[in-house]
């Protein structure tokens, strides 16, 4: 995707333009425009549009308005009132929904190269604006169809947004740099979705790893793949013992961004389950076929690092992906079985539906470990639970960190993905308590989220360590105009800003 930042004049000189998106605010009940609105359509009553937020009207000039040789049609789009938008994570996601909006409009009328009039109302911040535009655009313009022959399908594609022209008074360095971090932030986030539409058979452990070997090949970034012999040699019995019953390879992929003289290390870990059956305790055929989504956590924090790593922050951050699918089989992990983490811990495996857990542990212990992160944040579409607790609108974070639980939540608000933080508590941890071995892998109905989070909290120990379960959000996720129906993406821009708030790369 193009963007570019234009002057009035300059885009006025490309006769033709499909669409110019123009923004209105909400006043006493009416629309009012900026004067920047006010050029384009001077005649704007507001008769019937009051510009509340979301709210959209399709203009078409006529034969008779200056506007038509240049301008094919203007879609104005209401904002709201200025109060409502006055705190910064809401003004953030009122744009992003925005952009939503106007990439629904582009699809409907086959739009190639939309422009946006940069408003310039009182209290409204240019950047922010521009950065939150272009993600909405970006993200709502998303469409998966790969898979699809059909000739007809094909020509649509052709007809999506490939360019975006950013109609501003003054180009500046800083609206530019805003208007990439949107698009970057868009970007990153569309690969966790691209992964995540890939069927269980297009998408395997070998995909995750040639992805992290792709990124690898960047600057202070370095890749690290361990396969089954590796695996092996480092004992790591959860990861193998979800993997017995599968025809595939697993992978532990290792993504290491090290900038020079970094004074920090954040570990992110995904699970890149890539197709969850439940394995011998076998899970119901209706909607199983959803489980090829199940690879959601990985594919969010390798993808983050496609953000990061462009943004060269001054921070190091290693990003590992515990990749297999959980398949029944003769040699498949039973129930009652017992296997050894990396690191020693033993586990009894009470329902082999429960293997996210196995595979993040030894991920965990072996990062923690090896790296010795400042912070580590996990992603893992892990329980069923969480849906039940939260459904499909917020991602359920547990943590035995107040200070970065707290850091990680500010980054999801401005990330527009929204978190409810649940306990983690002794308590829990003793229903997970084994007879033969020293824990076991579920903690029965009763808090499914704080349970399977209790068994991760046993390989991090004391490192300040955040759990995101993603199981209700990864998708099907709470509707929105820049969230399509499948694979949300979500957890992609909760890292990005994460990290963003910390200092970047000097020189
Ligand atoms: N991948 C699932 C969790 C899940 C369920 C994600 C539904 C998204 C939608 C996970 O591996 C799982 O099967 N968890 C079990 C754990 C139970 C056996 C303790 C669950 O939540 O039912
Ligand atoms: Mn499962
Ligand atoms: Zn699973």
């Amino acid at each position: 995707m193009k963007i570019r930042l234009m002057t009035v004049r300059q885009w006025q000189k490309r006769k033709g333009a499909e669409l110019l998106a123009v923004f209105a605010e909400e006043k006493r009940g009416r629309a009012a425009l900026d004067e920047r609105g006010e050029d384009f359509l001077p005649l704007f009553a507001g008769e019937d549009f009051s510009a509340k937020k979301e709210e959209l009207l399709e203009v078409y000039p006529s034969g008779k308005e200056k506007l038509r040789p240049y301008i094919k049609r203007i879609v104005l789009v209401g904002l709201g009132k200025s109060s409502e938008r006055k705190k910064e994570a809401v003004g953030r996601e009122l744009f992003r929904c925005a952009g939503g909006e106007l990439a629904a409009v582009c699809k409907k009328r086959k739009i190639t190269c939309p422009a946006v009039l940069v408003p310039a109302f009182d209290g409204l911040c240019q950047s922010d604006f521009i950065e939150h535009i272009i993600e909405g655009i970006v993200l709502g313009s998303y469409r998966f169809d790969k898979y699809k022959t059909d000739i007809k399908e094909k020509k649509q594609q052709a007809a999506s947004v490939q360019e975006i022209v950013l109609v501003v008074e003054k180009k500046s360095a800083s609206l530019q740099a805003a208007a990439e971090r949107g698009e970057l932030a868009a970007r990153a986030t569309i690969s966790a979705r691209d992964m995540a539409n890939e069927p269980g058979n297009g998408w395997t452990p070998q995909h995750f790893a040639d992805f992290g070997l792709t990124l690898g090949r960047l600057e202070d970034v370095t890749c690290t793949v361990f396969g089954e012999k590796e695996l092996k040699e480092l004992k790591m019995g959860g990861i193998l013992g979800v993997n017995q019953g599968s025809a595939e390879e697993p992978r532990l992929v290792i993504v290491d961004y090290c900038p020079q003289g970094y004074k920090e290390t954040v570990l992110f870990v995904g699970k890149g389950l890539t197709f969850d059956s439940g394995g011998i305790s076998l899970k119901p055929g209706s909607g199983m076929m959803e489980m090829k989504y199940d690879m959601c956590g990985g594919a969010a924090a390798i993808s983050a690092m496609i953000a990061i790593i462009a943004e060269k922050p001054a921070v190091r951050v290693v990003c590992l992906v515990p990749s297999t699918d959980n398949m029944p089989g003769g040699s498949a992990l039973k129930p009652g079985d017992v296997i050894t983490h990396y690191g020693g811990i033993t586990s009894e495996i009470e329902n082999t539906d429960a293997e996210g857990r196995l595979i993040l542990a030894d991920a965990l212990a072996y990062g923690v470990e090896q790296y010795k992160p400042d912070a580590v944040i996990d992603l893992a579409t892990l329980t069923g639970a969480v849906i039940i607790g939260l459904g499909h609108h917020y991602v359920g974070t547990l943590s035995n960190d107040d200070k970065l639980c707290n850091a990680v939540m500010a980054a999801a608000a401005k990330a527009g993905e929204k978190q409810w933080r649940l306990p983690l508590d002794e308590l829990y941890a003793k229903q997970i308590k084994s007879q033969v071995a020293d824990i076991k892998n579920t903690g029965g109905r009763p808090a499914g989220t704080i349970t399977a989070a209790e068994y991760l909290h046993k390989f991090v120990g004391k490192t300040p360590w955040v759990h995101l379960d993603i199981a209700g959000t990864a998708w099907n996720y709470t509707e929105k105009s820049y969230i399509p129906k499948g694979p949300s993406g979500v957890g992609v821009r909760t890292l990005i800003e994460f990290i963003r708030a910390k200092k970047k790369k000097q020189g």
